[in-house]
């Protein structure tokens, strides 16, 4: 009998340990405002899902040291009036603007800016689903490209990385169907290679700032027009803010977007 009792303890514990395990290890939930998918019961899973769903919603802290700064008070200008910003007059400037939102450009060789824009980029290619090693083209300093962000009040809410095309890599897509056109290669001087608004500045004309003054800055001292300027694979949001900024009707009657490949 006395014998028993311990035993029956024992095994009883076991059984409580066994059921909460399986309890905690259910917990996996997605956000539904970043759609990060975690286990709510891991610390380290709750810590990383904080920083990717601020970083996710409302963009990253940015230092008003980093970037050259190559176009000011954007913010200031109503909606209406911002576009096309290659009419206005642009600061060049190596110092940072005292407006809480303008666009910087990213040095290549100033390591804690390039840094932290590769840690926007890690969020941008994950939503977009696209592969993480395209970077050379801004971060070596011989690179052919550029990265820029838009900053608002000392957080970068918005990304675009511009490449410089070689020929030959030139497509017309079909915004309808998506498809691209047979025997087709038209040169394209600037490839969008990827552009990213966080969630909650979304709808406020900030791509198409950034997509402006990056065609005013990838290649020093000339602007590329925007027709000459194209689209890497673009998602449903990006085809409609393409077909917006870029795209051009064929005789046909059909929409045509500029791509790359
Ligand atoms: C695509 C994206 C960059 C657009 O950024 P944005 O700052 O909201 O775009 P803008 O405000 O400059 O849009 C300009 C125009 O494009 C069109 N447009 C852009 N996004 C649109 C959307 N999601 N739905 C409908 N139209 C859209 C609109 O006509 C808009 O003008 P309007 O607001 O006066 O009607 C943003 O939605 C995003 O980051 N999406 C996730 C990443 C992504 O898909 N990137 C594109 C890769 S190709
Ligand atoms: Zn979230």
């Amino acid at each position: 009998m006395q014998t028993k009792v311990p035993v029956r303890k024992r095994s009883s514990l076991k059984a409580k340990y066994k059921q909460s395990v399986l309890r905690i290890e259910s917990k996996v939930i997605k956000c539904p405002k970043c759609e990060m998918t975690y286990a709510s019961t891991s610390l380290n899973d709750v810590s990383m899902h904080d920083k990717y769903h601020n970083l996710h919603l409302r963009g990253r802290n940015w230092s008003s040291n980093w970037g050259i700064v190559v176009k000011d008070n954007v913010g200031n200008l109503p909606k209406s009036k911002r576009i096309p910003l290659s009419v206005q007059s642009t600061r060049s400037s190596k110092s940072n603007g005292s407006g809480n939102e303008y666009i910087a450009m990213i040095r290549p060789n100033a390591t804690a800016e390039v840094k932290a824009t590769l840690e926007i980029m890690g969020i941008v290619n994950n939503e977009l689903n696209a592969p993480h090693d395209e970077n050379d083209f801004w971060t070596d300093e011989k690179g052919q490209g550029r990265a820029f962000v838009y900053v608002k009040d000392n957080k970068a809410v918005a990304v675009v990385t511009m490449e410089i095309l070689k020929p030959g890599r030139g497509r017309w897509m079909v915004y309808e169907t998506k498809s691209i056109v047979d025997g087709m290669r038209p040169n394209f001087t600037l490839g969008i290679s990827r552009i990213w608004v966080c969630r909650t500045q979304r709808a406020n004309g900030i791509a198409s700032m950034l997509l402006d003054v990056a065609r005013e800055h990838t290649i020093y001292g000339k602007e590329v027009n925007k027709f000459l300027t194209a689209w890497s694979q673009p998602t449903e949001s990006g085809g409609k803010l393409a077909s917006k900024y870029n795209g051009v009707i064929h005789k046909s009657g059909k929409l045509l977007l500029p791509c790359y490949v």
